[in-house]
């Protein structure tokens, strides 16, 4: 299965994207990571990768859908994946029609309240790229991650400025994805304001129709 989860900044993206990858055996390729992983790579702008993302503003098309693209043919994606936050708006979703066929797009709505709580209070493992939330999903260890023992830190764009940033860029942009989808009868929207135990419940019931 070719999956895609989309949803607001916070939304639950890269969270439930991890539990379908463990529990349906598909690789998690989550494009925000792809980028954060290539921070020195110099875009047409002038700008880096890290300038743009850590501002929290978006990399333009051509440069998200190489990396992605490069990515998706590595040999574990052969038997499907779960891609989280790719595409973003509907030149994206032209360029992924060009990289890869799409079973599903999982979209996770989120109201903006939860939003800040949710991202102010996440933390990250630099090493192992394992996420936290300090009250709703926290590490056994406080500030210490619980698969490699690494220290915690907050994302560079997880401030109130960068947040914001993403919010409006995306709310437009996911809209357009919508629509681009909708037209495809692709969209299975789920309702992401519930604990992460329940946004699970619901996901899996969507992700049973195509595995
Ligand atoms: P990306 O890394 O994708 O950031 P984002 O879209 O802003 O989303 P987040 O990762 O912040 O949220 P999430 O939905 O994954 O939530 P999570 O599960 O972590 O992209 C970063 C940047 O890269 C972009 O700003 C842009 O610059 C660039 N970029 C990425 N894709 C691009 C593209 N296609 N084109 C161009 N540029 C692109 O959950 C958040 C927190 O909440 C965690 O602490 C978690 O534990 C907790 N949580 C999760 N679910 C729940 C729940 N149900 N209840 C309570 N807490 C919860
Ligand atoms: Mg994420």
């Amino acid at each position: 299965m070719n999956l895609i989860v989309l949803g607001l900044p916070g939304a639950g993206k890269g969270t439930q994207a991890d539990r379908i990858s463990q529990s349906y055996g598909v690789p998690h390729i989550s494009m925000g990571d792809l980028l954060r992983n290539n921070k020195d790579f110099v875009t047409d702008s002038g700008e880096t990768v890290g300038e743009i993302i850590d501002a929290g503003n978006p990399v333009t098309t051509k440069t998200s859908s190489q990396l992605l693209s490069k990515r998706l043919d590595r040999p574990d994606c052969d038997d499907g994946f779960v891609l989280d936050g790719f595409p973003r708006w509907k030149e994206q979703a032209e360029a992924m029609e060009e990289i890869a066929d799409i079973d599903a797009v999982l979209i996770l709505n989120v109201d903006e309240e939860n939003i800040y709580e949710r991202l102010t209070k996440r933390r990250v493992c630099p090493e192992c790229g394992s996420q936290y939330h300090l009250k709703y999903d926290p590490p056994e260890e406080e500030r210490v991650c619980d698969e490699c023992g690494t220290e915690l830190v907050q994302r560079e764009d997880d401030t109130r400025e960068g947040i914001k940033e993403r919010i409006e860029w995306q709310q437009e942009g996911i809209e357009e994805i919508r629509d681009f989808y909708e037209d495809r009868g692709l969209i299975e929207d789920v309702d992401g304001n519930q604990s992460i135990e329940e946004v699970w419940e619901d996901v899996q019931e969507v992700v049973e129709k195509y595995d």
